[in-house]
């Protein structure tokens, strides 16, 4: 282990601290003791030169563009395992040893989907038109009221049952937040259908069950619909100590219920710099409306004097392509030649878009790439995924890295409560 010392130049004094292997990337300082030692304090706003925590769960490589799920390269994770299957690995370190284990793994969740008729009524008190990231958030803290005794948890078994239990109602509450927000009656969860099928036909169906019904027989969803959305939810599983992530462990750290501290993850990934953005970034497609007004598009971003981002581009940690979006962008021309109807009009603003930007100065300089919610509102859209449920859809995707990384936090026996300093500029 090395050690760097940090000189104080008003004073002279020196004070050695050590350094952190960690298993992959660079070294980190300890400076857990930084205040005791020396009586003064670190600044960083936005925490972008500090670690919160120690993790196993994934690990991002910025330069590279490079994502791992326990020590695995996302691109050969999502070829060789389903949503359900990567859900499995997180929250439990394994993934499932094959079919008949990834089966059961998967059938366990479609039998955890059902909500408590108590928290259906919730839905009940939201007006018309609210927003489904907004129902869920809510939903998701009413959720540890039915299940009050994942508060305290002991056993292994314990925070099983409280990850398997909140990944499988997901799905429901996404459908269900959905459906209330345009005053269509709920579809209960059809437990033959698998985990994502399932969540398509909740969101699909006419009360009946059906799914549609025309002159030439009633209308399914297609196996390529489901693998789409289910590569989908495997890009968004984990991505380390992002802000909703962080908020997550952040408001875990009080000791409160698992699930309100999700909920609060919810709320933190609603903002448009973070998981808002694929619903921004259809509308701000949908806004340029042609190809030949890219670059007047372009322009705007640029103009300083007009605090507007293009959404979808830029990350604080990558600073090449961000891989999920090299494996959505890869998906979208997959699903276009096997015959899903894409919006091609948009599909070729975003790639002039992208053109444009990685050929012009100012996204070099600062080396801003597409990020995963370039272009996941395009096949989105393309399975007929409204608008406002983008953001719910990366709730469902996210809910395992959450709730592994809720359970990292309390399994630790040296979690402290977050309670950062601040610099004082005040009277
Ligand atoms: N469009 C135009 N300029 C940008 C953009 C963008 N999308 N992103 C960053 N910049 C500029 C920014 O203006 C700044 O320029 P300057 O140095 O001249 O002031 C520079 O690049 C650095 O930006 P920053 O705000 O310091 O970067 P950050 O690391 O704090 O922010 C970000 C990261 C994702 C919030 C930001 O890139 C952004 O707002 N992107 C658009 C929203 C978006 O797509 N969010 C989804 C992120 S990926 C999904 C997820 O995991 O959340």
């Amino acid at each position: 282990m090395g050690t760097v010392t940090l000189i104080n130049n008003e004073t002279g004094e020196k004070f050695e601290f050590n350094l952190i292997d960690c298993t992959r990337g660079p070294k980190a300082i300890d400076f857990s003791k930084l205040f005791e030692t020396t009586g003064i304090f670190s600044y960083d706003p936005g925490y972008g030169s500090t670690a919160g925590c120690q993790s196993t769960i994934s690990y991002i490589n910025g330069k590279e563009g490079q994502l791992l799920y326990k020590g695995q390269p996302i691109q050969e994770i999502v070829e060789k395992y389903s949503f359900t299957d990567i859900a499995k690995l997180l929250i439990t370190g394994e993934a499932p040893k094959n079919k008949e284990e990834s089966e059961e793994f998967d059938l366990e969740l479609r039998h955890r989907s059902f909500l408590h008729e108590g928290l259906i009524n919730i839905f009940s008190a939201f007006p018309d038109n609210a927003h489904p990231m907004a129902n869920l958030s809510s939903a998701v803290a009413a959720l540890s009221t039915f299940h009050f005794d994942h508060k305290d948890m002991e056993h292994e078994g314990d925070y099983q049952t409280m990850a398997r239990r909140i990944i499988a109602k997901i799905t429901t509450l996404v459908a269900f937040s959905y459906r209330n927000s345009v005053g269509a009656p709920f579809i209960y969860p059809d437990i033959s259908l698998s985990y994502v099928e399932n969540f398509l036909y909740m969101l699909r169906a006419y009360p009946s069950g059906r799914l549609k019904y025309t002159r030439s027989g009633e209308t399914t969803i297609t196996p390529l619909e489901v693998q789409a959305l289910d590569r989908i939810f495997s890009l968004h599983a984990d991505h380390g100590q992002n802000a909703s992530t962080t908020t997550v462990r952040n408001v875990a750290s009080t000791g409160v219920h698992p699930y309100a501290a999700i909920s609060a993850g919810i709320n933190a990934l609603w903002g448009p710099a973070h998981g808002g953005a694929n619903e921004k970034v259809l509308d701000q497609l949908r806004e340029i409306g042609d190809v030949k007004n890219v670059g007047k598009f372009i322009e705007r971003v640029k103009d300083k004097s007009d605090p507007f981002r293009l959404m979808g581009f830029g990350h604080r940690v990558y600073k090449s392509y961000d891989p999920r979006a090299k494996a959505i962008k890869t998906l979208k021309d997959e699903l276009h030649k096997k015959g899903i109807t894409m919006d091609t009009k948009l599909s070729d603003i975003a790639e002039k878009l992208e053109e444009v930007a990685l050929s012009d100065d100012y996204f070099k300089q600062r080396n801003l790439y597409p990020n995963v919610d370039f272009y996941s509102g395009i096949i989105l859209s393309a399975l007929k995924i409204p608008v406002q449920l983008f953001t719910p859809i990366f709730v469902i995707g996210r809910m395992p890295g959450w709730c592994a990384q809720v359970i990292e936090h309390m399994k630790n026996p040296h979690a402290r409560i977050t309670r950062p300093r601040q610099v004082y500029l005040g009277k």
